[in-house]
Order: C-alpha cells, then sequence, then structure tokens
C-alpha cells in the first residue's frame, strides 16, 4: 500500500486554505492509505516563535486536525521534534543537496524578502528538512496545496541525487496530490494573493477557529467586483475575487468551478454570499465544536502526539539505520 506523508505548521491558526488545500485531503486519504500526518514544530523556529505560544499552537494544531476527521488510531499522528530522526536524516540531505537548487526555492526568497542576510540558515535549509519529513518514511504521495509543489521537486532530487551517490535505489520518488479547486486559496482582501497565516489583516482569512457570525462578517465584506457572476469559468478571466469565492463554493460543496458558475450565473454577489456563508458555517462549525473540546483537555491531545511519535519512531529508526549503513556510519 502506497504511503502518505504530510505535515503542517504551529504557527496561530489553521485557516480555510489549510483546510480546503490539505487537510480535509488528508482526512479522505485515510480510508484508503497508510497515513502519517505531522505537525511541524522545527519547521516553525526557522522563523522566531514565543515558547509559550508555540507549545500552545502546537496542541491547537494537533486538536484542530482531529477535530477535522484525522483518526489518530489508523493515522500517525505526532510531532515532529518528538521524533529525532527527522533532524538527524535532514543533515544528512544538507550534505546531498546543493546551494544551487536551495537558491532556486522561492518560498525562501518570499519569506527572506530584502534582508536575505539576517534570515536563518535553517530558513534557508527549510526544504532539506521538509524531504528528510517525507523520505524518513519512505513516503510515495504527499497531499498539499500549490504552494508546496517545489518544495516536492526538490524532494524528489534529493531522493534522486542520494540513490545514485550511493548506487541504491532506497528512496521512492514521491508525488504530490494536489487538488484543483482549492489548491490554491486566496486572501478574502485580494484575490490575487494567497489565504494565509501571516497575513496581518485577520479579515484576509476565514479561520478554523471563527465562530458562524465571523465567518459571515468575513464573507460579507469579502473583496468583488461590481459584475454579476458569470455563466462559465472563462467569463472569470481577470477577475480574481469572484473566482476565488466560487472556488471555495465549488470546494465545499464538491462540484466544478464549471457547476459552480452553472448555478450561479447572472446572480450578484450579495445573493451567492449569502449561500457562501451557509455552506461555510455548515462545514466548519462542527469542526470548532470539536476542537474547543478537545482544547478543554490539553493532556489528551499530549497523550495522542506522544504515542504517534513512538509509532512513527518504529518506522523511522530502522529506515535510519539503513541510512546510516549506507553512508558507512559505524554502527551504534
Ligand atoms: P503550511 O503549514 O504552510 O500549510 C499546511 C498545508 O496547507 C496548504 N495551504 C494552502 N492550500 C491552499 N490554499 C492556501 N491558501 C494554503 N495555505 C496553506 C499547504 O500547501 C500545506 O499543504 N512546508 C509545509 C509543511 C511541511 C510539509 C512537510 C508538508 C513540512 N514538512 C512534509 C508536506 C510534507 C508548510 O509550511 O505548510
Amino acid at each position: 500500500m502506497n504511503r502518505i506523508f504530510s505535515g503542517v505548521q504551529p504557527t496561530g491558526n489553521l485557516h480555510l486554505g489549510n483546510y480546503l488545500g490539505a487537510i480535509r485531503n488528508w482526512v479522505r486519504l485515510q480510508a484508503s492509505h497508510h497515513c502519517l500526518y505531522c505537525v511541524v514544530d522545527l519547521h516553525a523556529i526557522t522563523v522566531p516563535q514565543d515558547p509559550v505560544e508555540l507549545r500552545s499552537s502546537t496542541r491547537e494544531v494537533a486538536a484542530t486536525l482531529l477535530a477535522a476527521g484525522i483518526d489518530a488510531r489508523s493515522s500517525i499522528v505526532f510531532t515532529q521534534s518528538q521524533v529525532a530522526a527527522h533532524a538527524e536524516l535532514a543533515w544528512i540531505f544538507n550534505c546531498v543537496a546543493r546551494l544551487g537548487w536551495l537558491n532556486r526555492m522561492t518560498q525562501f526568497k518570499e519569506k527572506a524578502g530584502k534582508d536575505r542576510e539576517n534570515a536563518t540558515v535553517g530558513l534557508y535549509a527549510y526544504p532539506t528538512l521538509m524531504a528528510a519529513d517525507i523520505l524518513l518514511y519512505h513516503a510515495t504521495h504527499v497531499p498539499v496545496g500549490e504552494d508546496q509543489k517545489q518544495h516536492l521537486e526538490l524532494t524528489r532530487d534529493i531522493a534522486q541525487a542520494f540513490n545514485s551517490m550511493y548506487g541504491v535505489d532506497f528512496f521512492p520518488l514521491v508525488e504530490p496530490i494536489i487538488l484543483g479547486t482549492a489548491a490554491r486559496v486566496m486572501s478574502l482582501r485580494d484575490g490575487t494573493r494567497k489565504m494565509s497565516k501571516s497575513d496581518p489583516s485577520d479579515q484576509s482569512r476565514i479561520n478554523l477557529t471563527d465562530p458562524p457570525e465571523v465567518i459571515a462578517h468575513k464573507i460579507r465584506r469579502a473583496k468583488t467586483d461590481p459584475q454579476p457572476l458569470p455563466e462559465s469559468p472563462a467569463g472569470l478571466e481577470g477577475r480574481p475575487e469572484a473566482e476565488n469565492l466560487l472556488g471555495i463554493y465549488a470546494s465545499l460543496s464538491n462540484i466544478t468551478l464549471e457547476q459552480a458558475c452553472q448555478q450561479f450565473a447572472g446572480a450578484s454577489f450579495s445573493h451567492f454570499k449569502a449561500a457562501l456563508t451557509e455552506l461555510a458555517v455548515a462545514d466548519l462549525a462542527p469542526i470548532a465544536a470539536e476542537l474547543n473540546r478537545l482544547l478543554a483537555d490539553p493532556g489528551y491531545v499530549e497523550g495522542v502526539l506522544k504515542d504517534g511519535a513512538a509509532r512513527a519512531r518504529t518506522i523511522a529508526d530502522p529506515n535510519l539505520s539503513q541510512v546510516h549503513e549506507l553512508i558507512g556510519f559505524l554502527r551504534s
């Protein structure tokens, strides 16, 4: 059976982009695959984090995964820092990946911005740790949003380079699983920018913790344009906000963008936004309710993560030993 691995950073609230682009897909894949889902706290510290907030965000993000329908009995849900082999394999991959490959990473350029000299070495090496996350478990498929595609291409390059350096067929070439309609959910305030945890405006995103009246308010205030909705996706050309909102609607109701356009052809945004609100609230309110229930017992969530880490280590440790053997390290 193919093995699925994916990860999410414990930095602030998860939002509708994380949910539609990745997590909802993680839930579905559990029925047919062996899945590992990781809260990537080692990735989070590539930029400064407050220790108290990091700890509570880690619990909250893990609880959100459970609330969204990840079953911690059949899937392995764990925290990256609790399985030491991730950091160790990442170091080995730092000695496989080339500067030229990392220099091409657009996410580093975006995150480091103009103050590149001041970015941490960890932020630069972020993609080699991500490759280690995936390849440590010999995962074959990685469900992610569009923004992670380049990192997965690098993961393939690292796997291939390692295999050829040591003359083996050890690491698999991973395939991304990127869904069409919600691969890139955009900001509610600007349809050309990605919906993101780091956007300073909370109005730009729908958080999975938002109560119904906040979701309704954000959708009502979401940026639009003056024209009625088109009858087909061709009519969305040059209308990024309309395209984004219809894409969200299509994704939430499991229909295509084409079908969403047909359903609202000629309608006003106010009519459409009311339907979108109803749909979003119906989908997200049960997740928020379950999340609040889980957060009332932080010990339970931590127990789930500890158990997940122990199960993850039973796969990770023997694989890392094999890597040691291939490289020529002495047996411990
Ligand atoms: P992160 O924490 O930024 O996001 C988690 C997942 O949500 C997706 N996503 C989106 N999808 C659609 N529209 C959006 N606006 C949107 N924003 C976020 C992301 O694509 C991602 O799938 N580097 C990763 C975490 C990671 C990882 C891994 C992922 C670490 N190791 C190994 C896969 C495999 C990240 O920062 O995701």
